[in-house]
C-alpha cells in the first residue's frame, strides 16, 4: 500500500482519435440559414470531425486508448481501472467502458462510465486519481469520447454548428506529491440542468416511443446565450480557486488548456484570469466542441506541436451540461507523441454533407 499523503497521479501517456470525415462551415451554409462569417465570429469554429457509417463512440475510444498505452509504454494487462466519460454512450446497457474492454485487452481493469458532459474527462481524471492516491490501483486509464453528431439536430442552426466528434485517452500512474496533478476542483449546479440537455432517450422520454422522436426529443438542445454567461463566470472562479489552493500565481502558468467550446468564452476567461492569449491553447477552429474529448485532444496536439513541454505548469478547465465544471492544475509532462492515424472508425450526419480528406492539422496559440 502506498503512503496516501505522498502520492498523486501523473499522465504517463496520451492518445487521441479524430474521425476522418470533416464538416466545414460551408457545409452548414448548405444545411441551415447560417454563414461562415457568423460561425467564425461567434464561435471561432471552422470545421469539425464527425464519425461515418460503421464508426461509433466505442471504435474511436478504443483507438485513442491503444495510442495512450503505446505512448505510456504500458501493456494492457497493467491497466487496473478504466473510467470512461461520455455523453453519447455506445448503448444504454452495458457501460461503454465494458464494451471496449476486450478490444483494449485491459482484462485486469475495473471499468465504469461517468456522465459529466463536457467536464467528463477532468471528472474521470479526478476519480482515477483518487484510486491512485488511496493505493487501490497503480495504473489507470481515463477516456473522454464523444459522437455528438449522432445526437445533433442538423435543423437547429444555434447548436448544430458547434459540435464535433473525437476521443482522447490518458494513462495515469502514481507519482510523488509535487509532481503530476497538483490540485483539482469539481463543481456541479443542477439548477442549470436545462441549459444544455437531451430530453429524450432516457427514462422520462424513452427512445422507443415514436412521439418522442417526432418531437425531436433525443437531440441536444441548448440555451446558448445563458450557458455562455454561466460558463465564463464558473470557469473563471474555479480557476482562481485552484490557483489559490495550489499557491500558484496566474503568471506562473505556462499553458492554459480550456474546454474548447467557444473562442469568446475562452477569451473572456483568459482576460479575467490575467492569462495572456499566447499562454492559451486553442484548437477549436478545426475540431469544434467535442465535449469530454476536448481537453485530451487539445493536450495531445499541444505536445505534438511542441507548445506543451515536459515540466510545464498547465491549467486545465472545463464546464458543461449539468452544469458541471472542473479545474486542474498540473505539472510534469511525460510521454512521447504518438503519430500515425491507424484505422479510422465511422458515423452519421445528413447524407451528402461533409467529406473525408487527408488530415491537415492547424492549431495555434490564441490570437484573441
Ligand atoms: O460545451 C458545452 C457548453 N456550451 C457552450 O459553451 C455554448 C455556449 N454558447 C455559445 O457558444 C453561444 O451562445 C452560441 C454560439 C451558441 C450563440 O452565440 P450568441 O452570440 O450567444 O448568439 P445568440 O444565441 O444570442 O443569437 C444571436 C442571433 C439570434 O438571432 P436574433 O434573435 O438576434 O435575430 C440567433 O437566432 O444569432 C442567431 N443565430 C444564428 N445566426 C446565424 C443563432 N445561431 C445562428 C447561426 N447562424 N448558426
Amino acid at each position: 500500500m502506498h503512503d496516501r499523503h505522498a502520492l498523486t497521479a501523473r499522465i504517463a501517456g496520451l492518445g487521441t482519435c479524430l474521425p476522418d470525415k470533416i464538416l466545414t462551415n460551408k457545409d452548414f451554409e448548405r444545411m441551415v440559414d447560417t454563414s461562415d462569417e457568423w460561425i467564425v465570429s461567434r464561435t471561432g469554429i471552422r470545421e469539425r470531425h464527425v464519425v461515418s457509417e460503421g464508426e461509433s463512440v466505442a471504435t474511436i475510444a478504443v483507438e485513442a486508448g491503444k495510442r495512450a498505452m503505446a505512448d505510456a509504454g504500458v501493456e494492457p494487462e497493467e491497466i487496473e481501472l478504466l473510467v470512461l466519460a461520455t455523453a453519447t454512450v455506445e448503448q444504454p446497457i452495458p457501460a461503454t467502458s465494458a464494451i471496449i474492454q476486450p478490444a483494449l485487452g485491459i482484462k485486469n481493469a475495473t471499468c465504469f462510465d461517468i456522465a459529466a458532459a463536457c467536464s467528463g474527462f477532468l471528472y474521470a481524471m479526478h476519480v482515477a486519481r483518487q484510486f491512485i492516491i488511496t493505493g487501490e490501483v497503480k495504473t489507470a486509464m481515463v477516456i473522454g469520447a464523444e459522437t455528438l453528431s449522432r445526437y445533433t439536430d442538423y435543423t437547429d442552426r444555434a447548436t448544430c454548428i458547434l459540435f464535433g466528434d473525437g476521443a482522447g485517452a490518458a494513462v495515469l500512474q502514481a507519482a510523488p506529491a509535487g509532481e503530476g496533478i497538483l490540485r483539482s476542483a469539481l463543481h456541479t449546479d443542477g439548477t442549470y440542468a436545462d441549459f444544455i440537455q437531451m430530453p429524450g432517450g432516457g427514462s422520462k422520454y424513452p427512445p422507443n416511443v415514436k412521439e418522442h422522436i417526432d418531437a425531436r426529443l433525443p437531440f441536444i438542445k441548448m440555451r446558448g446565450n445563458e450557458t455562455f454567461k454561466v460558463a465564463v463566470r464558473s470557469i473563471t472562479e474555479v480557476c482562481q480557486e485552484v490557483l489559490a489552493g495550489a499557491g500558484v500565481a496566474a503568471d506562473k502558468v505556462d499553458l492554459f488548456i480550456p474546454h474548447q467550446a467557444n473562442l469568446r468564452i475562452i477569451a473572456a476567461v483568459g482576460e479575467r484570469l490575467g492569462l495572456p492569449p499566447e499562454k492559451t491553447y486553442l484548437n477549436l477552429e478545426h475540431v469544434g466542441n467535442t465535449s469530454s474529448a476536448s481537453i485530451p485532444l487539445a493536450m495531445r496536439e499541444a505536445i505534438d506541436r511542441g507548445v506543451l513541454k515536459r515540466g510545464d505548469l498547465v491549467l486545465l478547465a472545463a464546464f458543461g451540461g449539468g452544469l458541471t465544471w472542473e479545474d486542474r492544475l498540473r505539472l510534469s509532462w511525460p510521454g512521447q507523441p504518438v503519430r500515425g492515424d491507424g484505422e479510422r472508425p465511422r458515423g452519421e450526419v445528413p447524407r451528402g454533407a461533409g467529406r473525408v480528406r487527408p488530415r491537415r492539422r492547424r492549431a495555434r496559440r490564441v490570437p484573441l
